[in-house]
This record gives C-alpha cells, structure tokens and sequence, in this order.
C-alpha cells in the first residue's frame, strides 16, 4: 500500500506539496470517487486514480536519449550538468537513472529509467547484451587492428577483451570504425583503440541489442520507449 500523494508524485504527476494541493483541492479521484486525503493509503497495482479527469501514468519510465557530448551519465553531479538535467521537467521527479554509462564526450545512444530490475537484466555482464559505436580516429584502421578486435584485444593491465566486431564504414566523406562489443569495461572502446594505437577523436554509441538510435531523434532529445522497442534490447542476445 502506498500513500496517495506518494503514489502521483512518483508517477510525474507533481512535488509531493503541489499533488497535496491537487487532492485537496478535489482534483483528484480514486477508484471513480473524488478523494481530498492525501495520505488515504492505496493499492499501487490495481487503484484507479486520475487528476483532473487523466488516468495517472505508469510506474515505470523508459527513455531513449540522443546524448549529448558535455553531460554525465549520472543522476547527480557538483560539477557538470547530467543526463537527468537535461530530461522534459515532466520527466525530472520520476527517479531516473541513466542505465548504463557513456563517457562525458561520447554521444548517442542512451536508457534512462527507473526500473532497476530492466537496468539490471541489460547491464548485467552474464547477458552480453551487444552494443555498438561509431568512432573517428585519428588513424588508419588496418586488418591488423580487425583481426586484434576478433581475438580480443589485451589491455596494459593485461585484461583480455571479449571478442568483438569492427567494420570499416562512412561518416560523408570521412572513414569511421563501426565497433560492436559485448562487455562494457570502463572506457573500453577508447582503451580498445589506443591498445592498436588509434586515438579516438569521437564516439557516438548507434545500438543496443536490436534497439537502434531514433535517427530523428535531435542531440539531447529523448523520447519514450514502446514494449516492442525494450524487447529489441534483448532479441539476439547469446544468454
Ligand atoms: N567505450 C568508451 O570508451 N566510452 C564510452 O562512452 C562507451 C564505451
């Protein structure tokens, strides 16, 4: 059972002290009849609740962003502005958090959410859910540098990469890597790179599983995913 102002506030329906306003004011309804108790305790899974005449959203949220070099994937930061900041202000008070990380200067493709359970399943190493990224370099990509991304290339710490995919491909009139790997080491296309000493110059994440960046999608847009789009996360996937 939850507290009724809890409950709106969680799902984007306000602060906790507007939604109190909302119920008192007669706004808001449970299970068809109007209720001004704001800490009437209700069933979370079955109440039916509506403020001003709308159905109340759905618990879980999730969020495809086009992210932005410049931002942290973090929900909090003293310092730069993060991928929470930049969310709708609709969005701001539903407990998200981006699932998974990209580095402050790589862009593209990114999950925020609030179910820890989803965060979890896609991120957990056991799945080896695929993702891909398209890098600049600073260099020539040879064949010596795709047959060390298929044998899996070795760190300076001795650390053995999983094997992983790299193609060349073309970005206008520019040569890119299109780099597909199945683990998410900290900086690991970057260190995968310099380990053939190629620098990156930059990076933007395109896949996740099946699920594909919205090519529509401006940077530092997001938008909602569908349940066929969260199940394409997952389609293909090894375990
Ligand atoms: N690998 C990196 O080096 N950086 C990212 O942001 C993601 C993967």
């Amino acid at each position: 059972m939850e507290r009724l102002d809890k409950y709106l506030s969680s799902r984007g329906a306000g602060s906790r002290k507007e939604v109190q306003g909302l119920i008192k004011s007669g706004a808001v309804t449970v299970d068809g009849a109007v209720c001004k108790q704001t800490d009437l305790k209700i069933d979370p899974d079955s109440a039916d609740v509506t403020v001003n005449g709308q159905a109340v959203g759905e618990k879980f949220v999730y969020i495809m962003m086009n992210k932005p070099a410049g931002v942290v994937s973090a929900t909090e930061d003293s310092r730069d502005k993060t991928v929470i900041d930049i969310l709708p202000s609709d969005l701001k008070r539903r407990g998200l958090f981006p699932a998974g990380r990209l580095d402050k200067d790589t862009e593209g493709l990114l999950i925020i959410t609030n179910d820890g359970d989803f965060a979890h399943r896609m991120l957990s190493p056991k799945k080896h859910v695929e993702k891909t990224y398209v890098a600049s370099l600073d260099g020539e990509i040879t064949e010596d540098t795709i047959y060390s991304f298929e044998n899996g290339v070795e760190f300076s710490d001795g650390y053995k990469c999983l094997p992983a995919k790299l193609e060349i491909g073309e970005n206008g009139n520019k040569t890119v890597g299109i780099v597909t790997i199945f683990e998410g080491k900290y900086h690991q296309v970057k260190r995968m790179f310099a380990s053939c000493g190629l620098k990156i110059v930059h990076l933007k994440r395109i896949s996740i599983g099946n699920l594909y960046l919205d090519s529509k999608l401006p940077i530092g847009a997001c938008k909602s995913l569908t349940n066929l789009d969260i199940q394409r996360i997952f389609i293909g996937n090894i375990h």
